[in-house]
């Protein structure tokens, strides 16, 4: 059975998904709605082009509607699919809003059709390496996680800079690294810290840290800026840490290299020897006794991005859950007011989920 997808909003990343799903087995892309004439211009042959979104939900070859529109447009956009009977399958950030989610949820309820969100970074192979890690927990007990993504050039493009077009770092990549934080780790964030910034944009954050504490002992950092000025010769970085009692991990880049070591026995107290640094003597900062350490290479990850759209197949047929529940992309948006919230206030606010 193959699954007839119309895609609403033909930009980059609705172009993303026509490259994809048309050479994807069990998907047939049969339409492509923009408002913009231009962007209709290069539709693959054989796919029909509609200038309005209403056309394509209408549209009864049309099974799934899968949204690629601005973030403002996916209220409405899903609501209007779901009274038409049409499943969803809604690009990330579901919702502006806590709010917004739960009427597009109960819209999807009431006329009885799927919902599920475009959070392919499940996948990403740095993610899935440090999420094999964690799970595999041969680091004792976890403490510390951090994701972090800097880019050195500011780049801040078309209406992702304007706060009514739910625009930002927080609705475009925050969402993702907060996605992956909360699938991750099993425990319920007890609280949320955070700093907000708009840098150098007028209306809309481009730097975020946030800070998660979970009833599981573990502090978890994203931390996002794309105002690194470095004039290094790439263009961004994105490092994960992983720290447990008995080993930590690094993985720098999405093509993830990195190392995990770990310790042949525990050393809680050695007798002081002194080691010199630039920064003047330490005891504490010197290397390690030999023997002490264990190097392990990064296990081998083999995922992508269209493995999200075999769940989607899968899960379409009844044969397993989608990877992406409502109720998990709910958390995230809960999580990002209270990270705005916490911004705000200058203060830790309790979560409790
Ligand atoms: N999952 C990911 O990794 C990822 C990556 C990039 C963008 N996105 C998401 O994809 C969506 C689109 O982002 P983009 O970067 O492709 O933006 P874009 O501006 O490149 O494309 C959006 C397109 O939607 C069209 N459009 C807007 N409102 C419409 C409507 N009501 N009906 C029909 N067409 C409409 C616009 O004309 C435009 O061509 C956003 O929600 C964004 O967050 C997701």
């Amino acid at each position: 059975m193959s699954i007839n997808i119309g895609i609403v909003g033909h930009g980059f990343m609705g172009h993303e998904h026509e490259a994809m799903l048309t050479k994807m087995d069990g998907i047939n892309v049969v339409a492509i709605a923009d408002i913009d004439p231009e962007q209709l211009s290069d539709v693959k042959p054989g796919i029909r082009r509609y200038s309005t979104a209403e056309e394509l939900i209408l549209d009864p070859d049309v099974d799934t509607v899968l949204i690629a529109a601005n973030n403002n447009q996916h209220r409405n956009l899903t609501l209007r699919a779901a009274q038409a009977g049409k499943n969803v399958l809604c690009e990330k950030p579901v919702a502006l809003s806590v709010k917004e989610l739960d009427e597009m949820n109960e819209a999807c309820r009431k006329h009885g059709v799927k919902f599920t969100v475009h959070q392919q970074r499940r996948y990403d192979p740095d993610f899935r390496t440090i999420k094999e890690i964690y799970d595999a927990g041969t680091l004792g007990k976890v403490y510390s996680v951090k994701s972090q993504l800097y880019g050195f050039n500011g780049n801040m493009h078309d209406w992702h800079v304007y706060l009514h077009e739910g625009g930002g770092m927080l609705y475009d990549w925050g969402v993702h690294l907060l996605d992956q934080m909360l699938w991750m780790i099993d425990g319920k964030v007890e609280s949320v810290f955070a700093s907000v910034r708009n840098v150098i944009n007028r209306e809309v954050d481009d730097y975020f840290q946030i800070l998660l504490s979970f009833d599981n002992g573990i502090t978890a950092e994203v931390e996002l800026g794309t105002y690194y000025l470095s004039d290094k010769d790439h263009w961004f970085e994105r490092h994960w840490f992983i720290a447990g009692n008995s080993g930590t991990a690094y993985v720098d880049g999405f093509d993830p290299k990195g190392q995990i070591c770990r310790t042949a026995h525990l050393l809680e107290n050695v007798s002081g020897k002194r080691t010199m640094t630039a920064a003047g003597p330490t005891r504490s900062f010197g290397p390690p006794p030999k023997g002490l350490l264990i190097t392990e290479p990064l296990p081998q990850i083999n995922t992508c991005h269209a493995d999200f759209f075999e769940n989607y197949k899968r899960a379409y047929r009844g044969e397993e859950p989608f990877i992406v529940q409502i109720p998990q992309t709910r958390r995230v948006l809960q999580l990002m007011e209270a990270a705005r919230e916490s911004a705000v206030k200058h203060a830790s606010i309790p979560f409790g989920l």
